[in-house]
């Protein structure tokens, strides 16, 4: 499904930053991988490479088999419009419209009928717990609703990979579980690809594996073998190893 290969990054600048060096990694279909690194690790750099927002300095993304950097400019961006899903730690909603008008939004770059975009997000805002406030201005729902109304947003078009970067950031530990809880339907019930960055174990552990990243580098992998608890045990030994707190694993982006 997605595969990142001899990808490095260096931001060019007075002095250079090498961000991601030469990273390896594949994500199978239906996986749902969790990304963990101190704070400055690369781990945005790296969902924006995925992403093709951003240029890798070197090395190839494929998805589905397919070079992403090899597109040119009007494929990519309809590629990423179509395949990919995001969620983003401060939603990025649209103030002025309403929760459902957010969430159709995507569809209406295509050349979809409004009968079959309001049979999509009705069907997806079910999923989600959302159908009640579809009416709503964004300024009228909670954190976490507002968090449900952005991955409604990134699922609508049925992307084949969703990408989320502290997708739970901004959220109380209540909300965060509902969120997550719904990633985890969404992922084992849909068969969703998904790849989340998170600081927080508690949310890793949801994952099925987590790749470890320090220094732009692969740090660790770790699998998911037994129960939550015990994968929730397992990360943090690995945190412990990383080095600092895991509360010093930041969440303040860039
Ligand atoms: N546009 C940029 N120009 C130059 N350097 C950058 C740029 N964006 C990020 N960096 C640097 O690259 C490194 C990796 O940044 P990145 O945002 O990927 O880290 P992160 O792992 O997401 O951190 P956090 O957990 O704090 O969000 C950091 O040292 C950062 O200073
Ligand atoms: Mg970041």
């Amino acid at each position: 499904m997605l595969e990142v290969r001899n990808v490095s990054k260096v931001y060019e600048g007075k002095v250079n930053y090498r961000a991601l060096s030469d990273l390896n990694f594949t994500v199978k279909k239906g996986e749902f991988v969790g990304v963990m690194g101190p704070s400055g690790s690369g781990k945005t750099t790296l969902l924006n490479v995925i992403s093709t927002i951003d240029k890798p300095s070197a090395g190839e993304v494929y998805i589905d088999g397919k070079p992403a950097f090899g597109l040119n400019k009007r494929q990519l961006a309809l590629f990423r419009r179509r395949e990919l899903g995001f969620v983003f730690q401060d939603f990025n909603l649209l103030s002025t419209l309403t929760v459902k008008e957010n969430i159709i939004f995507p569809l209406t770059l295509e050349n979809i009928s409004v009968a079959e975009q309001d049979g999509r997000v009705n069907r997806i805002a079910d999923k989600l717990g959302i159908s009640h406030i579809l009416n709503k201005r964004t300024y009228e729902i909670s954190g976490g609703q507002s968090q449900r109304t952005a991955i409604a947003r990134a699922l609508v078009h049925d992307p084949k990979l969703i990408l989320a970067d502290e997708p739970t950031g901004n959220l109380d530990s209540k909300a965060a579980k509902d969120v997550l809880e719904t990633l985890q339907k969404l992922n084992k019930d849909d068969g969703a690809t998904m790849m989340m960055v998170t600081h927080d174990a508690q949310a890793a552990s949801y994952c099925d594996r987590i790749i470890f990243i320090k220094d732009g580098m692969l740090y660790r992998e770790l699998q998911r073998m037994d129960s939550r608890k015990e994968f929730f045990e397992d990360i943090m030994n690995v945190l412990t190893s990383l080095g600092g707190a895991s509360d010093e694993l930041s969440s303040v982006r860039l």
